[in-house]
């Protein structure tokens, strides 16, 4: 197995690597046994909370045949807390495993670990970076309704600014042809201009607004605004709390045939009488994490790899 199997970005995959992982976590979804992580011991070190990312990791890791060791509060529960770097807690923690599943609260943490790591690592969310594993896994459930990730219309709602799901998402799908991406927010949280500057350099179209649109839309993609983010600017925070909130009756004006998206955690953007919504599938968004990370990790150790340039 190569050490350099890291995954750091959206941008690092290729449109046919997408596709062949689709195929892959699709036979995993039908019920395939593989145990290619038998004899392998996988890290999830996560330095923010987690609910789906860290325990889809794990349960991927157990059903592919393999062991876990983790830390679900390295902040706080690693010897971060005594002012350790994260290089040197890659390098030690790289000695005891085959891969480390990394969420942190810096943007560029998962990079720099990878430059130091002996095994592979594993971006679960880096700050308001990226979450590369959460696009494909997005991609994955739009992949499943629509058919193809082109031509698609995918309206993004919410904090755009420190989405980091957003961010890996748009440019995962930057990757195929004439898609256009509708970006909902208020002015503060607006999509960032690296992510801009990217679609004006590639010819993808888009707009911004502050406005939902419920017309020629295939994907809407809500977020959270993230409080987390504010520090202690919470007057700006709840001046922009609660902008976007979809209901049913909102959802209902969407086509029938669009989705409704949520990475989530979700706070009151999604009321709950959407979750019966023919158009709501952001649980079953989260249920397919679980076979994209198993197909990813299998990818991580095999001894040949579609997903990972030679
Ligand atoms: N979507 C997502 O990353 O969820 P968690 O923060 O619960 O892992």
């Amino acid at each position: 197995m190569s050490p350099n199997r890291h995954i750091i970005e959206s941008q690092q995959f290729t449109p046919e690597s997408i596709i062949k992982l689709f195929e892959l976590a699709l036979r995993f979804e039908r019920g395939e046994k593989l145990k290619p992580l038998e004899e392998k011991i996988v890290a999830t070190l996560f330095y923010e909370p987690s609910t789906r990312t860290r325990l889809s990791f794990e349960s991927a890791v157990l059903r592919l045949g393999g062991k876990v060791i983790s830390t679900e509060n390295a902040k706080e529960f690693s010897s971060a807390s005594k002012g350790e770097t994260i290089e040197d807690t890659i390098r030690v923690i790289g000695g005891y495993v085959d891969a480390i599943v990394l969420r942190h609260y810096e943007v560029g943490a998962a990079r720099r670990a990878s430059l130091v790591s002996p095994v592979p690592i594993i971006n679960a969310g880096d700050g308001v970076g990226q979450h590369p594993t959460q696009a494909l896994l997005d991609a994955y459930t739009i992949y499943k309704r629509f058919g193809r990730l082109n031509n698609l219309t995918i309206q993004f709602i919410g904090d755009l600014a420190n989405g980091r799901t957003v961010r890996s998402l748009v440019y995962l799908l930057s990757k195929f042809p004439n898609n256009r991406f509708i970006f909902v927010s208020p002015k503060i949280l607006r999509m960032r201009d690296d992510i801009l500057e990217y679609l004006i350099k590639h010819q993808i179209d888009y707009i911004e607004t502050e406005e939902i649109q419920t017309d020629d839309v295939d994907v809407n993609y809500i977020t959270r605004i993230q409080k987390e983010r504010f520090g202690d600017n919470l007057e700006v925070f709840e001046s922009v709390f609660g902008k976007y909130v979809i209901d049913n009756e909102l959802a209902d004006k969407f086509p029938i045939t669009s989705i409704i998206m949520h990475p989530l955690p979700r706070v009151n953007e999604i009321s709950t009488d959407v979750d019966s919504n023919l158009r709501a599938v952001y649980f079953k968004q989260a249920k397919n994490g679980l076979y994209v990370r198993m197909a990813i990790l299998d990818q991580v150790v095999a001894e040949e790899s579609f997903l990972f340039a030679a």
